[in-house]
């Protein structure tokens, strides 16, 4: 890993992509006491309640004409990423690190729209993001410096859990169990509720009980040292009611061979989008 004799404080930002993930980050930033004069946005649709956020911190709101940042956030649509990479790459100098948080799009696809050398990191974060509880997982290309590193940790900090991954292509997994998990955990939440209501509950009664069970056992599983299985075993009384649902979702063709399917057909398809 390459050496910058840089430092770590005042760093500058372009966020490129000021939508539901960038505006999370900008808002994490700004939460953790990130200088204002150091970002820089780029978002060619802002909403009012972006534009009050940028005006409200004095953040630059339009495209510098030239510069160099110190770090470059490609935080919009995989789809309008070729196009806006040919604006942004002239802001990018030699100790500019890219950082992608797109899905599907791959380091060296990025790095043919900058100079040879780039120090680029490609990132997944996930929805819980938006409330400082994402979990991000990075992969960094060889030309990226332990300072760069470091404003990875700080920007994506900012928003929750980071976890580093050396090989590119476990990406697609991660996708598949934190990046889209979020979705996977509403379902959840939505099937209670459907189950709820089959055994007679009124739907905004079954609504309540099951959303409050999936928050708080989260919340629990989050405070708790213990793992998932013995939190589990702990409120599984032998030939109880937990049980006798268990068995259920235990079998088999349970919950444990959806979820690898649901997991792999997500893989797949982030695969497939990568290609
Ligand atoms: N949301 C998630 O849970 C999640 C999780 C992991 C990764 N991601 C990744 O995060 C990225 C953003 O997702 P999102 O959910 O935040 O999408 P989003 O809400 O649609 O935000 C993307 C923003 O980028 C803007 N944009 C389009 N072209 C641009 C350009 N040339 N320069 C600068 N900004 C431009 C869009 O403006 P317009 O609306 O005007 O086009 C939009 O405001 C995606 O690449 C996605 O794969 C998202």
């Amino acid at each position: 890993m390459k050496q910058a004799p840089q430092d770590t404080k005042g760093f500058t930002v372009l966020l490129a992509g000021a939508g539901r993930m960038g505006g999370a980050m900008l808002r994490g930033w700004l939460a953790s006491c990130m200088p204002p004069s150091n970002i820089v946005v780029q978002e060619p649709h802002l909403t009012a309640d972006m534009a009050a956020l940028l005006a409200q911190h004095g953040i630059q709101g339009r495209m510098p004409e030239s510069a160099s940042f110190d770090v470059i956030v490609l935080a919009m649509k995989p789809q309008a990423m070729p196009e806006a990479l040919g604006q942004l790459s002239p802001l990018a100098g030699p100790q500019t690190l890219v950082l992608s948080i797109a899905a599907g799009r791959t380091i060296a696809s990025i790095a043919e729209h900058f100079h040879p050398g780039t120090a680029i990191i490609r990132a997944m974060p996930n929805l819980p993001a938006e409330i400082g509880l994402g979990i991000t997982a990075a992969c960094a290309n060889p030309y990226v410096s332990v300072t760069q590193q470091q404003f990875c940790k700080i920007l994506l900090g900012a928003i929750g859990e980071l976890v580093w991954i050396a090989e590119e292509n476990h990406i697609d997994a991660v996708t598949a169990i934190s990046g889209s998990g979020p979705a996977y955990v509403f379902h959840l939440t939505e099937c209670l509720t459907a189950a709820g209501e089959a055994q007679g509950l009124d739907a905004a009664l079954a609504g309540k009980l099951a959303r409050a069970t999936v928050t708080g056992s989260a919340e629990l599983l989050r405070q708790s040292l213990a793992t998932p299985g013995a939190l589990r075993e702990n409120v599984t009384s032998p030939s109880g009611t937990t049980a006798a649902a268990l068995e259920v979702l235990m079998a088999e063709d349970g919950l444990a061979s959806l979820m690898q399917r649901a997991v792999s057909a997500a893989a797949a398809r982030s695969r497939q989008l990568s290609g």
